[in-house]
């Protein structure tokens, strides 16, 4: 770390309040924000984490409109679904506040005043999709249509979730109202733009020159965006939820949710420390450092710093913004909208105790450098083979050893052999890759490296064996496991930052209080004599059916979305009335219903004709039906198919049946009783 700064200020993008936070927020910027933030915190660094909902923009008013409640009933929902769940898997906010908050409000609306009064805004009038049903500006979102670049059908008017690119609603074709589902018209409007291209060469300069160590993929980002050149960008919209434009003849107009929402970190700031803010935002000796998804990039590297540094007034720009790739989920991209997703209030719910099971999957399955997938097995599997095989493992034999041989008091050690040397040294080592991974934002790394810590143990106590020397050698089994003792505290502390739970529950045992990262390593942490807590498993199994059950609820959300997705096939072509008096429909009775042998998908059907003869139907419907529910129905059939050999059976005909939206089947029939033979018709 650059021990050149005096404070570090560390904000997270503010979740949209329009639903509970999934696994893929959670993997792309808290997890790895907490555990910064807390490593900065052990290191005895001035720190503060900032965090909160973005309560505006239009996908809120979109939920409420749809729910028949207003964006104030949706935010106020989720704001504190959000908070809590959060709070539930320690994510250790300073504070977690809303950008419906009053403070909020008044800052947003000041800053935009500051930039008008400054002259830094241009203002344009401009043709607007404006949906006449509805009497309203259709701004970003409400606006869906075909992506001009990969033709994705339902992109929306700000953005293209297939290709990623940034749009505007009038480059949407065929765009449609998402509010009415009518063709929108043009209307003249106007708004107010950041001249970005004025900042151009600033931003151009301090990023490009000035930050070559951000990741690849920000740098890259934002190479491309200011190689395209920056454009003005309108900071207002025609909406009527969000922070009112604070200028004459503004009415009907507020900010951009893109505008108001970063403020959000400075308002936040501000509501923590009303007197003290402003230190940790204008003092050059202050590092802020954002945390964000890869979708918030041009927003955090270009647009947010474009905005502080028309303020002025000594605001700083970010020192970095470690933005990741995303996390999908079994294979597919989480969606809000289709319910693909883990939420993490339901998981706290699901898996109560087991908030370090999922920070941990989390980060070492970070989409750091590329978009990674979460799937229940790999969370099962590290859970089994990892928390539990490797670190609950080492953690377990060397509290149960010292209870065992020394009545649960740290034993004193006598001379250190190299063993015992090497294998503290190795944890120093080991100690010193950790911080550099999480300084330098690389916190898989940094997890697998603290991982090595516990498999060093692991290793020491195989290879040294005090349940052997135990039965020669007492004086060598105390040394052991005072050696073991010192790593099992250095883990203890060095898994704060990522397991936190884990942490405080390992402290308690071994009695160690007030963490700080140079405990890690240090040969002397738990004195000889004292007292070690009853053992207990840090981590427990997670069987198949608990996955399963995960699993599960995503199929029935695939399907559920199948379902409400589905619409019947087009009407077919016409036909004429001889055609279709060709085909001879009739009903029959079923009289016999049976599995045909080795074929898994067929029933023979023995069906009373009124022929007298009863004619043999063979129909693959087996899947859906069991024999018996048929026997003694009546069911429509097409009389004249010409027969043909079904796996050895002769089919006269075939049974009618529709397939409903689930994929599920039914066999038609008549509503009431008919004579076997009757026509249909
Ligand atoms: N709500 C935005 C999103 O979920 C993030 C806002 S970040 C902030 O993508 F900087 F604007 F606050
Ligand atoms: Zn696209």
């Amino acid at each position: 770390m650059k021990k050149d700064f005096k404070r570090t200020l560390v904000t997270t993008a503010l979740p949209y309040a329009n639903g509970p936070v999934h696994i893929g927020h959670l993997a792309g910027v808290y997890v790895p924000a907490d555990i910064y933030t807390r490593y900065l915190r052990l290191n005895g660094r001035e720190v503060l984490m900032i965090g909160g909902s973005d309560e505006h923009g239009v996908p809120i008013t979109i939920k409420a409109r749809r729910e028949g409640v207003t964006p104030q009933d949706i935010v106020d929902r989720y704001h504190s679904i959000i908070k809590e769940s959060m709070s539930g898997l320690g994510i250790s906010f300073d504070i977690y506040s809303r950008t419906t908050s009053d403070i909020h409000h008044e800052m947003a609306s000041e800053f935009f005043r500051h930039l008008y009064e400054k002259g830094e805004f241009i203002e344009r009038s401009s043709k607007q999709l404006y949906d006449e049903k509805a009497g309203q500006f259709l701004a970003d979102r409400y606006v869906t249509g075909e992506c001009p670049h990969c033709h994705n059908p339902r992109a929306y008017g700000d953005q293209c979730e297939s290709c990623g690119t940034s749009l505007a609603p009038t480059d949407l074709i065929n765009p449609r109202s998402a509010l009415t589902d009518t063709v929108p018209v043009m209307r003249d409007t106007f708004h107010w733009y950041l001249p970005l291209d004025k900042w151009q060469d600033y931003l151009g300069k301090w990023i490009l020159e000035g930050h070559k160590e951000w990741r690849p993929n920000v740098y890259g980002q934002c190479k491309s965006w200011l190689e395209m050149g920056l454009q003005p960008r309108a900071v207002s919209r025609d909406l009527d939820w969000g922070v009112p434009v604070p200028v004459e003849g503004a009415d009907g107009k507020v900010l951009y949710v893109w505008f108001d929402a970063p403020i959000g970190y400075i308002s936040n700031t501000r509501e923590l420390l009303p007197d003290s803010w402003e230190k940790w935002w204008k003092d050059p000796e202050t590092r802020i450092i954002n945390f964000i998804g890869k979708d918030n990039i041009v927003f955090h590297c270009i647009v947010f710093p474009a905005m502080l540094s028309a303020y002025g007034d000594g605001y700083q720009l970010p020192d970095n913004v470690p933005a990741n790739e995303f996390l999908n989920l079994e294979g597919d991209k989480i969606s809000t909208s289709r319910n693909w997703a883990v939420w993490l209030h339901e998981y706290l719910e699901d898996f109560p105790g087991k908030q370090d099971v999922l920070r941990y999957v989390l980060t070492a399955n970070a989409p750091e450098t590329k978009d990674n997938d979460f799937t229940w097995a790999d969370f099962q599997a590290r859970n089994n083979n990892e928390l539990v095989a490797i670190l609950g493992n080492f953690v377990n034999r060397a509290l149960v050893l010292t209870h065992k041989y020394f009545g649960g008091k740290v034993p004193a050690p006598s001379a250190l052999q190299a063993t015992d040397l090497d294998v503290l040294a190795e944890i120093r080592a080991l100690k010193q890759s950790v911080a550099d991974a999480i300084e330098g934002f690389h916190f898989r790394d940094a997890l697998r490296e603290a991982m090595n810590m516990a498999r060093a143990g692991n290793k020491y106590l195989q290879e040294t064996e005090p349940w052997k020397t135990a039965k020669t050698d007492m004086e060598r089994t105390a040394t052991i496991l005072h050696t073991a003792l010192q790593i099992t505290a250095s883990l203890a502390v060095v898994f704060e930052p990522f397991l936190p739970f884990m942490s405080e529950k390992l402290c308690r045992i071994l009695g160690l209080t007030d963490l700080n990262w140079d405990m890690v390593g240090c040969g002397e942490l738990l004195s000889a004599g004292s007292d070690i807590g009853e053992p207990e498993l840090l981590f427990e199994k997670i069987e198949d059916a608990a996955v399963q059950a995960q699993v599960q609820k995503l199929l029935d959300a695939k399907k559920a979305n199948a379902v409400a997705a589905w619409k019947p096939d087009p009407q077919a072509s016409d036909v004429d009335i001889d055609t279709f008096g060709r085909c001879d429909l009739r009903v029959g009775t079923v009289l016999e219903c049976e599995r045909v042998p080795k074929a898994d998908k067929l029933l023979r059907f023995l069906i009373d004709d009124g022929t007298g003869s009863p004619r043999t139907i063979v129909s693959g419907i087996a899947k859906y039906y069991d024999p018996e529910q048929l026997r003694g129905k009546q069911i429509c059939f097409i009389a004249n198919l010409p027969p043909r050999k079904l796996r050895g059976v002769e089919s006269c005909g075939m049974i009618l049946s529709a397939v409903s939206s689930d994929g599920s089947l039914v066999v038609i029939g008549p509503t009431g009783p008919v004579a076997p033979g009757s026509k249909v018709g």
